[in-house]
């Protein structure tokens, strides 16, 4: 028994954090407070399964609001806190960082504040038991050569891009107020997940949507770079055996083992779709793949050892990407009303983060 009844979820209503919170409502069956301040990136109906259980209510707050988190804090009085609000796409932090500054440092040190002066007013007995479970990146590690070993918990941090840095700086923050006032802490770097109701700036979701529309398919550079990818509900279960099992003050590497060339990730989207949705004219939807511009400073290779979060909290991934890609592609195909809703009103689809 972890103790833990009541979490306060930041940005769960994104792509993990929806994820996140279906899992502990529906699963685990404890009560969640989430608190989102539904910028773009924000699908509140990701939560509809979850919307009406007693076990879950919505603040809409900003993590950069001091007095709003204090409040929702003293009022709801959670047990623990899982940290996943933030400015999450390396192209938009090539576009304009100043978000990713603002949302990812700063509002970390603001809700580390206010998680600091909450905790410290509790007593004895709540005190010991709270968690602050920091989300983080495998990004902060910086880029791979092909046959470099694996990131572990031990790899100096190197991020490259803006969004890596600000994340980068967010895990030191959480690092340094469990040194200097034993917040206790936890943290976790994942590799990229995939799965429902991600947002369709992302590789895998933009793919889908292009091939469904019938316009090309936009690989970057040689569609050599390699990424390790995880389902985002084997990610959910890992955050919550973290949370509840994990040693205050370390942090645990989080990954799915299937590491892929980009091309290969696209080649697979577009053979599912060959046989869910067919093109009228009867050609592959191979035929639409398109190298372009590739991104600037792109990483080439993130690949994750998280033989620690196995051995000690016998964590491991159940979804092969092989059957996780092919539920991602039906979903993306019964879920048209999810993403024509964005594609409408907030992200039609084009080429981000070029450096002008
Ligand atoms: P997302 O972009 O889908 O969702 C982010 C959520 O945070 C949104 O609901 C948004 O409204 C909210 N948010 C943004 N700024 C906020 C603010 N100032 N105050 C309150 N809420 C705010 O992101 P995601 O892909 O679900 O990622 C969640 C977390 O996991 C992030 O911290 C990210 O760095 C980390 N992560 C993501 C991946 C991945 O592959 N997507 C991998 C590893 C780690
Ligand atoms: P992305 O989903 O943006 O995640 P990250 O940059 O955080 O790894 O991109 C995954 C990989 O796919 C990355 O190497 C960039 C590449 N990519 C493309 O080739 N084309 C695209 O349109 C996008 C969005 C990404």
């Amino acid at each position: 028994m972890s103790g833990i009844g009541t979490v306060l979820v930041t940005g769960g209503a994104g792509f993990i954090g929806s994820a996140v919170i279906r899992h502990l409502v529906g699963d685990v069956g404890v009560r969640v407070i989430n608190v989102d301040a539904l910028t773009y990136a924000a699908s509140p109906s990701s939560l509809a399964e979850v919307d009406a259980s007693p076990l879950y209510s919505f603040k809409h707050a900003d993590i950069r609001n001091r007095e709003a988190l204090a409040d929702i804090l003293e009022r709801h009085r959670p047990d623990a806190i899982m940290h996943l609000a933030a400015e999450s796409h390396v192209d938009r932090s090539i576009d304009g960082p100043d978000d990713f500054i603002s949302t990812n440092i700063t509002g970390t040190y603001t809700l580390l504040e206010a998680a600091r002066g909450y905790w410290s007013g509790l007593g004895a007995g709540d005190r010991s038991r709270f968690r602050f479970h920091h989300i983080s990146t495998d990004e902060v590690f910086g880029s791979l050569a092909t046959g470099d070993p694996a990131f572990t918990e031990e790899t100096p941090y190197a991020p490259r891009s803006p969004y890596a840095a600000s994340k980068a700086a967010s895990d030191h923050l959480v690092r340094a107020w469990h040194e200097t006032w034993d917040l206790p802490v936890v943290l976790s770097n994942c590799s990229n997940n995939y799965g429902p109701n991600q947002f369709p700036e992302k590789l895998i979701p933009l793919m889908i949507i292009k091939g469904l529309a019938g316009e090309p398919f936009p690989v970057y550079g040689s569609g050599e770079n390699v990424r390790d990818w995880l389902h985002v509900e084997d990610h959910a279960r890992a955050l919550w055996q973290i949370l509840t099992r994990g040693r205050t003050g370390e942090s645990y590497n989080v990954g799915g083992g299937s590491e892929l060339r980009n091309i290969d990730v696209v080649t697979g989207i577009c053979r599912l779709l060959d046989e869910f949705a067919p093109a009228a004219d009867g050609a592959s939807h191979l035929e639409r793949i398109e190298f372009v511009t590739d991104r600037p400073g792109h990483d080439f290779r993130y690949a994750i050892d998280c033989a620690k979060l196995e051995n000690e909290l016998g964590w491991s991934p159940r979804e092969s990407f092989e059957s996780g890609l092919r539920r991602t592609v039906a979903w993306y195909i019964e879920n048209r009303d999810w993403w024509q809703a964005i594609l409408e009103t907030r992200y039609a689809g084009g080429r981000l983060g070029t450096r002008g």
